[in-house]
């Protein structure tokens, strides 16, 4: 098993008073070890090993040795060393919070929508969060654009897929003749997953504080800041939808 202790023995560095320093980290390092396994558990016993050493060497400050001596020299070298190592021991640990290969896998999906007749709508699970996509009726959308654009609470389509652009529903549908609409099923207040064909405007309607989406998903009324936001998405053929 690898402990710092051992490794001070290795590089030469043993005696007495530093294996006294040094028997406390043995034994939280030996119950980590065998949690983590040996490799990164030993990278951290050479890093406190010559951390150890330094000090050993630098008890006190030595502001008159700047001559350009051996043991400047050496001082400068093993710290740039332990640097390294130190970098090389915390790269596994930064490394971990990447997003994993079946994260980066659902970065995107396809939708088939062949069985989303009008005036109906699916819910998908996209990235962990739900994503409403929904075959308008013409008389929704007749509803939505028949809106004035300067009575909305949130003025910005909030459309990933055209940036700051004026929440007309023109500009929130994801097919031109206004039919789809593809928007995230997250209110905007605090979160909750909005009914749909409820609420004072026909559209979505989130219970848990009061807030009235429109047949746009636009914000009309309650806490609720902003409107549905509508997330990357574009049409692959007629039937399928992706998302991201
Ligand atoms: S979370 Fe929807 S209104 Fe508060």
């Amino acid at each position: 098993m690898f402990t710092m202790s051992s490794w001070i023995s290795v590089i030469g560095m043993d005696h007495p008073r530093m294996r006294a320093n040094v028997r406390w980290t043995d034994h939280v390092l030996m119950a980590k070890q065998r949690r983590n396994g040996p490799p990164a558990v030993s990278v951290f016993c050479l890093v406190g090993a010559i951390a150890l050493k330094i000090s050993e060497n630098h008890p006190v400050s030595h502001t008159d040795e700047h001559s350009g001596t051996r043991r400047d020299f050496l001082y400068y070298a093993t710290a740039g060393a332990v640097t390294v190592v130190a970098g090389a021991a915390v790269w596994p640990l930064v490394n971990q919070m990447n997003p994993s290969a079946d994260v980066l896998a659902l970065a995107s999906i396809r939708v088939d929508i062949s069985a989303v007749q009008p005036g109906t709508q699916i819910t998908v699970l996209w990235q962990g969060k739900p994503v409403f996509i929904r075959a308008r009726t013409e008389d929704e959308i007749a509803e939505a654009r028949a809106v004035d654009v300067d009575s909305l609470p949130d003025p910005d389509a909030y459309n990933e897929n055209l940036g700051e652009v004026p929440a007309t529903d023109e500009n929130r549908a994801l097919s031109e003749d206004g039919v789809w609409l593809v928007q995230m099923g997250v209110c905007t207040h605090l979160g909750c997953v909005p009914l749909g064909e409820d609420g004072d405007f026909g559209g979505w309607f989130c219970p848990c504080h009061g807030s009235h989406y429109d047949t746009s998903g636009r914000i009309r009324r309650g806490p609720a800041p902003r409107n549905l936001p509508i997330p990357v998405a574009s049409f692959v053929d007629e039937t399928t939808i992706q998302l991201g």
